[in-house]
This record gives C-alpha cells, structure tokens and sequence, in this order.
C-alpha cells in the first residue's frame, strides 16, 4: 500500500487575487480561531474591510490588531451568537462604521462530540443555538440592505460529516444538514434582486482545535483510509473557496453545494 504523508499542509500553493473584493464589507461570525480566522486574514489580505466576532476575546483581538497593524482593515466585538439581539446590533454596528456588509459567511459553529444517550432537549437547543439558529438571523439582519443595494454573497457553513453518516455528534450532524435547506429557502427571494447564497462543505480541516482534538494515531489512519486526495486540508483551502464564493467570479453560482474534502465524499 502507498504510504501517504498526511503532514503536508498545503505544499507550495499560491492563491488568486480578486479584484472584484477590495474595499468591500465582509462580516464572519465564529472568526476568531479555526477556519473562520483562516477567512478573516484571507478576506483582510484582498482589501476587504472585515468584520468578526466570537466568544473568544483574547484570540478575536490579538487577530485584530495583527490585521490592523499591518495596515488592513478589522474590526472585532466579542459576541456569544446565542444571544440573537447582541449577534444583530453587532451586525448592524459594523454596517454603521464601515458600510453596508457584501459578503455574510455564518461559520461559527461547536461540534463537540455528545453520545445519543447523553442528549437532553437542553443539549439539543444548545446545540441548534450555536450550529444553525445564528445563520438564520444573521441572514435576516443583512437581507434587506443587500436586495436594495442588488449586490451581497451568503455563504453559509455546512458540512460533509452528516453526509459521511459520522455519528459521534447526532444534534450538530442534524443541524448541517439543515443548513442545505435555509441555504435554498433564500435562493429565490435573494436571487431576485441579484444576491447570491450558498453551502460551504468542508471535509476534516485541521485547525489547532482539530489537531489537538482529534488528530491522534487513529485520526490519522481515519484520515489515509476516507480521503483519498493526500495531504491534510488547511484552514486556508477552506478560506480560497469562500474568497471565490465572495468574488465577482462566482457571480452566476447561487443556491449551490461547494465542497473542500479532498473527495472524502
Ligand atoms: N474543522 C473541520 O474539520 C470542519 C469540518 C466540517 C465543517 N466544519 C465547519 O466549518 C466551520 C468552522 O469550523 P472550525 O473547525 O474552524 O470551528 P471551531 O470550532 O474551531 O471554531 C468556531 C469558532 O466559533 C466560535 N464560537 C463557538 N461558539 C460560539 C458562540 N456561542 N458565540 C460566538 N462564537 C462562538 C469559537 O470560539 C471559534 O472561534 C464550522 O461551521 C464547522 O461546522 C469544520
């Protein structure tokens, strides 16, 4: 059998420029750490004016001020996404100082793993309140300004591992499936007036969170036996595919599954 090197990262990739991004509003929420911070410092690098927040403080801050005092534009508010009034003032109040938001990508998430037995109606609503209701309202905060301007991107996150039947993680799993389903709840509204939505699948990205997490000796062979493409995905393979989905390039693409898994699926 072919041994294959797992720790590459993303060997000698160079990524796109787009024109189309600079000096636009993109807001990400849960962009503090993992992919989501990948796409910050992604979007930041093209011009664009980013906008995050997170519960995590001290890491949103320090990511900040490192895109600030390179001379890019962030802006960052501590927020726990299961408050939906604080998710939307904070939306709004980006909007207020920097100008209508463009691009909305709902990536925030927690996929701690929970055993069917161990989940209460609690553990459930917690669940959704993280992995699907902040989509929802945050999508609801910044339609209305994108239809009357005629421009925005929505991308929202999805994922493969309730396509890959994986079953440590039933309400999360339940939840990214749903995400399909406000995803094209929105197509025709939004589409009408030239505003684009779409999933976002990754397979496993290695985030420190991941790594630590999860990427043990059995990780690892999980990881040679189910995706077949080598390597290991990094948060900025995930981030390249929401730059494009941002991007005038993908200006016809709406309603659509786009998928970074190393043809895990
Ligand atoms: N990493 C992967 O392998 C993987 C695989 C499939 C899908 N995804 C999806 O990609 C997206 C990003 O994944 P990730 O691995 O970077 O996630 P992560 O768990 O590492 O990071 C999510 C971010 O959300 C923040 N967050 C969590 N709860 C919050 C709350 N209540 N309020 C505000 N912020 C909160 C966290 O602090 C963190 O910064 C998620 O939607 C996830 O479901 C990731």
């Amino acid at each position: 059998m072919t041994t294959i090197d797992t720790s590459i990262a993303s060997p000698g990739l160079s990524y796109a420029i787009y024109p189309s991004l600079s000096g636009k509003r993109a807001f990400v929420t849960g962009g503090a750490t993992g992919i989501g911070a990948a796409m910050v410092r992604a979007y930041a690098d093209q011009g664009v004016h980013v906008g995050f927040i997170d519960i995590a403080e001290t890491e949103g801050r320090q990511l900040c001020r490192s895109i600030t005092d390179a001379g890019g534009a962030a802006w960052f508010r501590k927020v726990d996404v299961t408050d939906i009034a604080a998710m939307q003032a904070a939306i709004a109040d980006f909007a207020k100082a920097e100008g209508p938001i463009d691009v909305l990508v709902n990536n925030v998430a927690n996929d701690s793993r929970h055993e069917m037995q161990d989940v209460t109606p609690d553990v459930w609503n917690q669940s959704f309140d993280v992995n699907l209701r902040p989509a929802f309202f945050a999508i609801q905060a910044v339609a209305e300004q994108m239809i009357a301007r005629k421009q925005g991107s929505i991308i929202n996150f999805g994922s493969i591992s309730w396509k890959a039947k994986v079953d440590s993680m039933p309400a999360y799993t339940t939840a990214k499936a749903a995400v399909h389903g406000l995803t094209r709840s929105f197509v025709k509204p939004l589409g009408a007036a030239g505003v684009r939505i779409n999933t976002l699948l990754p397979g496993w990205v290695m985030t420190e969170r991941q790594i630590t997490l999860h990427l043990d000796a059995e990780g690892e062979q999980f990881l040679r036996a189910n995706q077949p493409l080598a390597g290991r995905i990094t948060p900025e393979d995930t981030a390249a595919m929401a730059l494009f989905l941002s991007a005038d390039d993908s200006a016809l693409c709406t309603g659509q599954e786009f998928t970074v898994d190393g043809g895990w699926t």
